[in-house]
């Protein structure tokens, strides 16, 4: 998208006015409230990991729905929001040693997003690569019974994706907030209570 499209879309975009104005720094917010309001998982959470955390609008959300959360945020990027119960992780999530982290989340969020290119089918791989990359952790992260949340690009491997969540978690679905762009491919899979 050309630099004048997307600065009219942003300017024109209810997300982004409501975001201005309830103070949230990122529309991002918005999507992790209206999955919050269905399904209630960040009330019920005392840790939660998040992947692709910056600039902190999910955090935000977490902290404002529980005061009492613990958050590891990891972003390649720097976190606008300080907390002192977020423990912020500036690397890429790929080289985290989760293993000397030893910690274990109620809730796994994921946001991340690869930089796009553009050319769907190879943003959908991007992100896929991601997503496996993230279930291969489930066993260090997660207890038994942990949600897990992670937004993908629709493609190809998501047949794949939803196959391997439903061999570890006893529900899987989907989930598009209202928003999320109606143009846009994204969409939550919600894969709810781990089994170990
Ligand atoms: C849509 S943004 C996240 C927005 C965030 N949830 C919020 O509400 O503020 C996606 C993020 O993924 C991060 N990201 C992309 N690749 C990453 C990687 N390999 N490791 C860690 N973070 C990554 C980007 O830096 C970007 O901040």
């Amino acid at each position: 998208m050309k630099s004048k499209e997307w600065l009219n879309r942003q300017k024109n975009d209810p997300f982004v006015i409501k975001a201005q104005n309830k103070g949230y720094l990122s529309r991002a917010s918005f999507k992790l409230l209206e999955i919050e309001k269905k399904f209630h998982f960040i009330r019920k959470s005392n840790n939660i990991i998040e992947f692709g955390s910056s600039p902190g609008g999910w955090c935000q959300v977490i902290l404002e729905c529980n005061i009492n959360a613990k958050i590891t945020a990891i972003d390649l990027s720097e976190m606008k929001l300080k907390h002192g119960n977020i423990q912020f992780i500036k690397k890429d999530f790929k080289t985290i040693d989760y293993k000397s982290l030893n910690k274990k989340y109620d809730l796994i969020l994921s946001d991340i997003a690869p930089n796009t290119t553009g050319h769907k089918s190879t943003d959908h791989l991007r992100i896929s690569t991601y997503i496996h990359d993230i279930i291969d952790l489930l066993n260090l992260i997660a207890y038994k019974n942990t949600n897990f949340v992670i937004k993908i690009w629709k493609g190809t491997e998501e047949k794949l994706i939803i196959e391997k969540l439903k061999s570890q978690f006893q529900k899987v679905t989907y989930f598009k907030p209202n928003a999320s762009r109606k143009d846009s491919s994204e969409i939550f899979i919600v894969a709810q209570d781990f089994i170990i």
